[in-house]
């Protein structure tokens, strides 16, 4: 048997005492959500990762098993941070998430800036099983931990004046140097798209609490669109009458569009759609045929009927 000393075990493993204050409060919300499950409750109390019980969301009959945890963990975009995929791991562990509050304003009745714990208070969590597809050309399966979006912005009333919805992701200036992009990161949804059922704010994945560089505490996560979309360590959202610039689109307007639903004929002008590369498939695996709207366009499609996608990409 190896054991591991401190020395052994990377930074980004060990946790820090606020993070793991944070961890309990999220785990007592999950815990409440699946308090009448005995499968979940007997892993609780023998510790082990990767609880089941939450009641569980997978839309798609044929969805291929989750990505392995460690590749999730040790691939992910924090462009705050870094371009580097594997870079952004370590980086992030800097980020302070606890306290965490996030403020729900613009056109809505009730304003009002919710701790995290307030809003965990008010929500049942369930487990969403999504593909995530990066306009990069790559995917994966996560199973995420969270609440539809939908559940936490009615607690807000919006007016009917909100047309569309604004999120902004923290901005940590001291421990954030990638100074190639304006922060902070911005991402915005139509109010139909940000109140569709499979719109979710996510706490968790695989069973436990967010790591950093997913996104902790609090990330979106839009399955039908390219992961650009789903920002990660949200403190604001604005319910507004148009369309926010957002981080992307301001950035290069020609490549990034606002709507970003996956869609393999319509190529970012430096690369096809066509196809993408599944995260953790072998070196010889034939690349996966991109789906539009990732596969989710039963669910999702009636909200385009109307547009052009090609024009409105
Ligand atoms: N949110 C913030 N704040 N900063 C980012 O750089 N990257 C986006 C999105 N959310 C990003 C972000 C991109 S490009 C993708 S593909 C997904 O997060 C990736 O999520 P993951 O790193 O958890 O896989």
């Amino acid at each position: 048997m190896i054991i591991k000393t401190e020395k052994d075990i990377p930074s980004s493993e060990i946790t820090d005492p606020l993070l793991f204050k944070q961890r309990r409060k999220i785990i007592k919300a999950i815990l409440a959500s699946t308090v009448a499950s005995s499968a979940f409750s007997s892993a609780f109390v023998t510790g082990e990762p990767g609880w089941k019980g939450l009641p569980k969301t997978n839309v798609l009959a044929n969805i291929e098993a989750p990505t392995p945890i460690d590749l999730v963990k040790n691939y992910t975009n924090y462009y705050e941070f870094t371009f580097n995929k594997e870079d952004s791991t370590h980086l992030a562990q800097n980020l302070k998430i606890d306290p965490w509050s996030v403020e729900i304003t613009g056109e809505v009745e009730k304003p009002v800036t919710f701790h995290l714990d307030d809003i965990l208070s008010h929500q049942t969590l369930q487990e969403f099983v999504y593909r995530l597809r990066c306009v990069e050309g790559w995917s994966m399966v996560v199973p995420w931990v969270g609440f539809p979006l939908a559940s936490l912005l009615k607690l807000v009333k919006p007016l009917s004046t909100a047309k569309f919805v604004k999120f902004t992701s923290v901005y940590q200036h001291e421990i954030m140097h990638n100074v190639m992009l304006e922060w902070p990161y911005v991402e915005g949804l139509r109010i139909d798209e940000a109140i569709h059922p499979l719109t979710i704010l996510a706490v968790g994945m695989y069973g436990n609490t967010l790591p950093k560089q997913n996104g902790a505490p609090l990330r979106l996560v839009v399955p039908w669109k390219y992961g650009f979309k789903s920002i990660k360590a949200i403190v604001k959202i604005e319910l507004l009458k148009s369309a926010p610039l957002t981080t992307w689109n301001k950035h290069a307007p020609n490549e990034y569009g606002f709507y970003a639903n996956v869609n393999p004929s319509v190529p970012h002008p430096r690369w096809s759609q066509i196809s993408e590369r599944q995260i953790g498939s072998g070196f010889f695996t034939p690349r996966r045929q991109t789906e539009l709207f990732n596969g989710y366009g039963e669910q999702v499609a009636s909200m385009y009927q109307d547009m052009d996608l090609v024009h409105f990409f």
